[in-house]
C-alpha cells in the first residue's frame, strides 16, 4: 500500500490536461457487451475502476486491448453471462453490465455491489426497469439472476427518492436499445455521462431520442454495430483542479475541459470571489483575495455535484464564516468531516446538513483516505494546509484520478508517493 505526502501552502500554477471521464467511460465500456463487433474507445483515463472493468470484460468473454488510453475491444468465441462477485464488489460501476448482458444473452447473473461508505445504494430501480422491459428477476445467494426470453419496450418512470439514478438509466437505456417496440424513461438521469453513453449508443446504430433530457425515447433495433469513439472529459476531476488553486489562492488552466458541464460550481464559485471563465478551449480562473462562505446543496445534474461536494467543503474550511453543505443525493456522504477535522477544520454535523465554520488555517497531520470523492477533499485540504499532511490508503484516489501527484507535480506542489 502507498500514501501520498503533501507539504502544504504552496501556490499551483500552470496547466493541468483532464483526463477522460471515469464515470462516462465505465457504461460505455459495458455497451460494448452489446455488439460482437470491435469497438474503439479512446481517452479512456487509465484508473484502478477502469482495469477493473476491463478485467470484468475480459472475464465475460471480450479480448480487450489496451493501448495508453485508447483500448480496442472485440469478441471471440461466446459470451459468459456471470459477472464474478470478486469484480462487481470492489466497484459499483462493474453493476451496468446487468442490462447489455440481458439484452445480448438473454440472461445474466450478476453480484449485488452492496453498500459503501457513502450510503446504503440499493439497486431497486435498475431492478424495476429491467422487470419493465420484461425481465424475469430472482436475487439468489448475492446475486441478481435474470432471464428475459424477450425485451419488449415500456414506459417506465425512474425516478428514485433521492430523485434519477445514473447507472439505473444507464442500465436501461442499454437494454431498450435491443428490445422490441419503443421504450420510454421518465425522470431519467440527465448527467453528461448518460448523454455521452446514449451518444455512443447511437453511434453503434441505437435509435435514441430526447439525450440530455429527462425523457428519452429509444426505438429497439436488431443489432448494434462496433464503432470508434472518444470518451468526454471528466468534469469531476477538472472541478477538483478548480477547488484544488482556489484552496491555494491559485490561478491556473485546465485543458480539455468542458466549461458548460461545470456551471453549478462555476455558478457557486462566483459567489465565493472565484471567477472560472472560458477562453477558447481553455478554461481560466481569477481569485479574489478575500473569499466568502457559500453553502451548497447536491442535487442530480444540473444541479451541485454530489461527486464535488466534499472537495467544496474543503474549500469552505477554511473560507471565515459560516456555510451550510446539504447533500440531497447521499444524504450521509460526510465521512471526510472528521478527517478535515483532524486538520484543524471546524465542521460539525447537525441532521441532514454539515456547518462549517471557517478557519484561518489547517495543519498538516496524517489522515486517512475512506472513498475517492473523501480523499480528493483531504488532497485539497493537505495542499492548502500548513506542514505536512500524510493520505494513507491513497488506492481510493488511485480508483479516480489519472496521474494525480504528477500533475501535481507538474503544477508545482509539493507531492510524492511512500510505501506504507
Ligand atoms: N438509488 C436508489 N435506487 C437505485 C439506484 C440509486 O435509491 O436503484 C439512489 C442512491 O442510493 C442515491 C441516488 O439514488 O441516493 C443516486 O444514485 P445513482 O444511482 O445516481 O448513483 P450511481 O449511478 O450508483 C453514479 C456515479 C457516482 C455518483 C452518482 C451520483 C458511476 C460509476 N458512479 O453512481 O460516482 O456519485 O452517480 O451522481 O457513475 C464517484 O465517482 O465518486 C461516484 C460515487
Amino acid at each position: 500500500m502507498e500514501k501520498l505526502i503533501i507539504e502544504g501552502a504552496k501556490p499551483l500554477k500552470g496547466e493541468v490536461t483532464i483526463s477522460g471521464s471515469k464515470n462516462a467511460a465505465l457504461p460505455i465500456m459495458a455497451a460494448t457487451l452489446l455488439t460482437d463487433e470491435p469497438c474503439i474507445l479512446q481517452n479512456i483515463p487509465c484508473l484502478r475502476d477502469t482495469w477493473t472493468m476491463i478485467e470484468l470484460l475480459k472475464s465475460l468473454g471480450k479480448t480487450v486491448v489496451i493501448d495508453g488510453n485508447k483500448i480496442i475491444i472485440t469478441s471471440e468465441g461466446k459470451l459468459n453471462h456471470i459477472a464474478d462477485y470478486k469484480l462487481v464488489s470492489t466497484m459499483r460501476g462493474s453493476f451496468c453490465v446487468l442490462g447489455p448482458l440481458l439484452a445480448k444473452l438473454k440472461k445474466a447473473q450478476v453480484s449485488l455491489p452492496g453498500g459503501c461508505v457513502i450510503g446504503i445504494r440499493p439497486v431497486d430501480l435498475h431492478l424495476k426497469g429491467l422487470k419493465s422491459l420484461g425481465a424475469k428477476i430472482e436475487v439468489e445467494n448475492g446475486y441478481v439472476v435474470a432471464k428475459a426470453r424477450h425485451f419488449k419496450g415500456a414506459h417506465i418512470y425512474l425516478g428514485g427518492v433521492f430523485g434519477s439514478s445514473v447507472l439505473a438509466t444507464a442500465n436501461v437505456l442499454m437494454a431498450a436499445t435491443l428490445a422490441k417496440g419503443e421504450t420510454i424513461i421518465e425522470a431519467a438521469a440527465c448527467e453528461p455521462e448518460v448523454e455521452d453513453l446514449a451518444n455512443m449508443l447511437t453511434a453503434m446504430g441505437a435509435k435514441i431520442k430526447g439525450i440530455g433530457s429527462p425523457r428519452l425515447t429509444i426505438t429497439g433495433v436488431k443489432k448494434l454495430r462496433g464503432l470508434t469513439y472518444k470518451i468526454i472529459p471528466d468534469r469531476i476531476e477538472a472541478g477538483t483542479y478548480i477547488l484544488m488553486a482556489a484552496a491555494t489562492k491559485s490561478s491556473i488552466t485546465l485543458k480539455g475541459a468542458c466549461y458548460s458541464h461545470l456551471m453549478a460550481l462555476v455558478d457557486k464559485l462566483d459567489q465565493v470571489g472565484i471567477k472560472v471563465y472560458p477562453e477558447g478551449s481553455l478554461i481560466k480562473m481569477k481569485c479574489k483575495k478575500v473569499l466568502k462562505p457559500v453553502s451548497i446543496t447536491t442535487y442530480p445534474y444540473p444541479g451541485f455535484p454530489t461527486d464535488l461536494q466534499a472537495q467544496f467543503m474543503a474549500l469552505m474550511a477554511i473560507v471565515e464564516g459560516v456555510s451550510v453543505i446539504t447533500d440531497k443525493v447521499y444524504p450521509d456522504r460526510f465521512i471526510h468531516i472528521a478527517e478535515l477535522n483532524r486538520m484543524g477544520a471546524n465542521i460539525s454535523r447537525e441532521g441532514f446538513n454539515a456547518i462549517v465554520q471557517g478557519v484561518k488555517v489547517l495543519h498538516g497531520a496524517p489522515v486517512m483516505a475512506s472513498d475517492l470523492r473523501a480523499s480528493a477533499a483531504l488532497v485539497i485540504a493537505g495542499l492548502a494546509a500548513k506542514g505536512q499532511t500524510e493520505i494513507h490508503r491513497l488506492y481510493h484516489l488511485d480508483r479516480g484520478y489519472e496521474n494525480l501527484d504528477k500533475k501535481l507535480t507538474a503544477l508545482g506542489a509539493k507531492v510524492y508517493r511512500e510505501r506504507e
